[in-house]
């Protein structure tokens, strides 16, 4: 069979299918004799209910010959850790034929991908090695991404891939959750610093209850064992504000904040948040308090 003539019916099949108006039946209906020429329009669409003639099938791609250029891997896959923005691999060819094989172009499938490689055209001598280098981005990405880089060369197209699982943060919040029922004052230890401590360094009041409560108090998908501040179902005062502080509640995920406790807080920046707390939160709790809101 002529392959340039399956290839062009495939593409119209796809046309064809795509538009969801013919069967295939008409297709191969207008088969040439083996051996002569591909025609150079493709078959005619039959049976089409408007009048616009198909746009003409996208010039073919060349897939890469076989046994020219030798990958030793053409997927890779990465798992990134927690907070990783920039992730690389490497993809390493062989030319294993007994001609030059020249790379005209490296193309990725999103501005995320980038590859680094050698000065186009790279001509890879017979028996030669080569590797291209793949940075992919992750920011904004979530699950598993996959991207492909098409490797343009007189051996044809190659297809790479790169896949990189990006971890759920819903395990880790889980995980986080975890470490504080067992230790509530967990938060204020090791890598929960960055986010549950230092940006409160050096703050009072209204910036500081931003920085260090606002982080469970306030987060916008606020976990259901965090209580809104804002409408507690009972009267609140400075005793009130000042006790939850200070000590916390043992059981609880709301770590003691005082330093005698183990926590980061001064006492003037207790004190601060007392006042920013009985200032802003009324006193009595608001009569919708625990109807929950339509
Ligand atoms: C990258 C910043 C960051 C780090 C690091 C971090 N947290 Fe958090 N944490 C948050 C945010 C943001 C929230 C608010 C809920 C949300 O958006 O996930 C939160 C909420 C919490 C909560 C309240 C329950 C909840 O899920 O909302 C607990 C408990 C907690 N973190 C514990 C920890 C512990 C323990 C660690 C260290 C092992 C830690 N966190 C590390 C950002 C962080
Ligand atoms: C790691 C997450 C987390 C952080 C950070 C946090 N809280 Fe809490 N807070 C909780 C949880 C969980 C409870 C509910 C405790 C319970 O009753 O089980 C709570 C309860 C409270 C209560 C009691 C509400 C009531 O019923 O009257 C107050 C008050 C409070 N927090 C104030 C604060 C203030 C002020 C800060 C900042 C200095 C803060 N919290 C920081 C998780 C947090």
């Amino acid at each position: 069979m002529n392959i340039g003539l399956l290839k062009i019916a495939g593409l119209s099949l796809l046309l064809v299918l795509s538009r969801g108006e013919v069967s295939s039946a008409g297709l191969f209906s207008k088969k040439h004799p083996p051996g002569s020429p591909a025609p150079t329009n493709p078959p005619p669409v039959i049976g089409v209910g408007t009048n616009t003639p198909p746009p003409p099938p996208p010039a073919p791609v060349e897939p890469a010959a076989p046994g020219v250029l030798t990958w030793e891997s053409d997927v890779k896959t990465y798992a990134a850790k927690a907070g990783e923005l920039l992730v690389a691999t490497v993809y390493y060819l062989t030319n294993t034929s007994p001609a030059p094989v020249v790379i005209n172009s490296v193309v990725t499938s999103c501005g995320c991908t980038t590859a680094q490689l050698p000065p186009m055209p790279w001509t890879v001598e017979p028996g030669d090695n080569g590797k291209i280098g793949v940075n992919m981005n992750l920011a904004g990405k979530t699950g598993t991404v996959i991207k492909t880089i098409t490797v343009n060369s007189t051996a044809g197209n190659k297809m790479l891939q790169f896949q990189v699982t990006i971890p759920d943060p819903q395990m880790e919040r889980s995980a986080n959750q975890q470490l504080a029922a067992a230790d509530r004052q967990a938060v204020f230890k090791g890598s929960c610093v960055s986010c549950h401590v230092t940006p409160g360094e050096g703050k009072k009041g209204a910036e500081l209850y931003n920085a260090v409560c606002g982080v469970c108090h306030e987060a916008t998908h606020r976990a259901s064992m965090v209580p809104d501040l804002k409408n507690l179902p009972h009267p609140t005062s400075r005793d009130h504000w000042r006790a939850w502080i200070t000590g916390g509640k043992p059981g609880s995920l709301m770590p003691a904040f005082q330093k005698a406790q183990g926590g980061p807080l001064s006492e003037e920046q207790i004190d601060s948040l007392v006042e920013h707390l009985t200032q802003t939160i009324s006193a009595q709790p608001k009569t919708n308090a625990v109807v929950p809101a339509h």
